[in-house]
């Protein structure tokens, strides 16, 4: 990650280059700052050459101000399949509409950034992009999509588009020679990023949840001695997982071919790069139509010539990498072909569930080790099972702290806080309580936890009914989906103690969910909605304004996935 730290929205100070500096505007929708870091990255290269940058949030520009901007540069992830990050989804609503101004005087270039594992794959971008265009602004510089490896492909598009929008801008500021010193600085600690990730030994590795649960939800802690990293409550830690050897080894099998094999263009073995390198779980789209493109299986085909995403998607669920070359299990596959179809094996991102205040050598995780059955194999989760059963004992994972600066725990002490976190979304809430239990931080604390069974899946049982009794949490409310007939969620228990939650927003609350996005997230954003309309007696547009002004005073902030 691209780190350069600024305050929010503030003008630059001096430029680099002689004369006035011209003003540009950068922009950013962020879900969890990887696009904030770019947008104050590109800010230093605007200052290199010679332009005051102003760096905002999306969702904190109001369309009028907008309209007036002459130079604006975007960087925008897209969240989930397809969405806008949440503080950039109140200025989509406002350009989306057909009531917007026109926006002629406007030069613009976008900046996206998103996964190409998901449908929709940049599509917040994109769709901004489009709309900017349409609405008559000119476009400086094309829009480039990158893919969750982002930081070259960025820094390139930054070092690209920076002069066009330095030379609309007027600026008469350094010359584009200066332009390849201007990338910023690579941090030098290592778990202070992906590309330099520090090795930390995990020193626990304990299931939470009971042995007859559904899950395998996990705590680990690693240990930071040594490293000097810092993390704040809310921050994800980025893990780097290592391949299951056994699935390596029936690849190897099926390609016939030695571990040690090497693989031309590669410094290492075709052994370790399956390890080590690529992803060999989740099937590439590269790779399905690389072998769509010649197998013998007439249901991939077919799929394949529809050109249906959602059969696709369907069809590809619990199947990984082995299995795509098992459709065909006679073709031969060179291994420079295979691996030229592979995806680079990712991090995982973890909500860190942890305080440093309380654990200042720690870093805790909760995670949920994801493990089923397909195809008359054992699949997994690559990096969950990979810490739950895989790392042995002296071994150090390699793991690096995600900063996730939009979700903390509120400046002020005395905020109440709500706190919705069902299963593992309970992770950075834990560290959130940790946290304020260190400051001193006298605020009231609201829990609402749930999972499928209280004698099963109600982890952290102890520090939670701890912190109850002696008040630090002042409301802890459970849902227990499937130990009654009718299904209780956390949602079910906003509804039921609505009134006082809407009083705790009203006596400037904030609201946090963190869990899953699909199901859960919605339908908490739904009643949340409701228990507004009902106790604060006002109508559903209204309510969804009060919901707007929450988030733009940042008091609901989201760490769904
Ligand atoms: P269920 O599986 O019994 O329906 C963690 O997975 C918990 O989230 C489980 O108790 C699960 O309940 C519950 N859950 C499932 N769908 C949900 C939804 N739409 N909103 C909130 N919780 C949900």
């Amino acid at each position: 990650r691209l780190l350069v730290l600024e305050g929010h929205g503030q003008q630059a100070g001096a430029s680099a280059g002689a004369g006035t500096a011209a003003k540009v505007h950068i922009l950013y929708g962020s879900q969890t700052g990887n696009a904030e870091g770019l947008a104050q990255s590109a800010a230093a290269v605007a200052r290199s050459q010679g332009l005051a940058p102003v760096v905002q949030a999306l969702g904190e520009v109001d369309l009028e101000v907008f309209a007036t901007m002459r130079h604006v540069l975007i960087v925008t992830s897209t969240y989930g399949e397809g969405e806008m990050p949440d503080n950039a989804q109140l200025f989509w609503d406002a350009i989306s509409a057909s009531t917007a101004p026109r926006l002629e005087q406007m030069h613009f270039a976008v900046l996206a950034i998103g996964d190409t594992g998901y449908d929709g794959f940049c599509q917040a971008g994109k769709v901004i992009d489009m709309r900017l265009e349409q609405l008559g602004a000119k476009r400086l510089a094309e829009r480039v999509d990158c893919d969750v490896e982002y930081e070259e492909a960025a820094s390139a598009w930054i070092a690209s588009a920076m002069p066009r929008l330095a030379s609309s801008a007027g600026s008469s500021g350094s010359a584009p020679a200066d332009i390849a010193a201007a990338p910023p600085a690579k941090p030098a600690i290592p778990g202070s990023s992906r590309k330099n990730p520090f090795s930390a030994a995990l020193v626990a590795n304990r299931r939470l949840s009971g042995e007859a649960s559904a899950k395998d939800i996990r705590h680990f802690e690693f240990d930071l001695e040594g490293s000097g990293l810092h993390y704040e409550a809310g921050d994800a830690l980025g893990v780097i997982p290592v391949n299951d050897p056994e699935l390596v080894g029936l690849l190897l099998a099926r390609l016939n071919v030695a571990y040690d094999t090497p693989v031309p263009g590669h410094d290492q073995s075709l052994g370790d790069l399956l390890t080590h390198q690529f992803e060999i779980s989740e099937p590439s789209r590269k790779l399905v139509d690389f072998i769509g493109g010649h197998t013998a299986n007439e249901e991939l085909r077919h799929i394949l010539q529809h050109d249906d995403k959602d059969t696709l998607a369907a069809w590809l669920w619990g199947k990984d990498v082995l299995d795509l070359l098992l459709l065909d299990p006679a073709r031969p596959i060179g291994v420079q072909e295979l691996v030229a179809q592979l995806r680079p094996l990712q991090h995982r991102a973890y909500s860190i569930s942890s305080s440093q205040k309380a654990y200042p050598r720690h870093v805790h995780l909760t995670v949920a080790a994801v493990r089923y059955q397909s195809g008359g194999r054992a699949r997994g989760g690559v990096c969950s099972t990979y810490l739950a059963d895989r790392v042995g004992r002296g071994e150090k994972p390699a793991i690096f702290i995600s900063p996730n600066k939009s979700f903390r725990v509120p400046q002020n002490g005395d905020a109440p806080l709500i706190m919705v976190g069902p299963g593992t979304g309970i992770a950075p809430f834990r560290a959130f309580l940790q946290e304020r239990a260190a400051t001193g931080a006298k605020g009231r604390n609201w829990l609402l936890f749930g999972d499928q069974h209280r004698v099963h899946d109600y982890i952290y049982e102890d520090e939670l009914a701890q912190w109850h009794q002696g008040g630090h949490l002042s409301r802890l409310d459970l849902a227990f989906s499937r130990d009654q007939a009718e299904k209780i969620y956390v949602q079910t228990r906003m509804r039921e103690h609505g009134a006082e939650l809407y009083a705790w927003l009203q006596e400037g609350g904030h609201f946090y969910v963190c869990g899953d996005a699909t199901r859960m997230a919605k339908d908490v954003d739904e009643a949340l909605h409701q228990l507004i309309a009902e106790h604060g007696g006002t109508s559903e547009e209204k309510a969804a304004d009060y919901v707007n002004q929450l988030k733009k005073e940042k008091r609901y902030l989201r760490d769904v996935y």
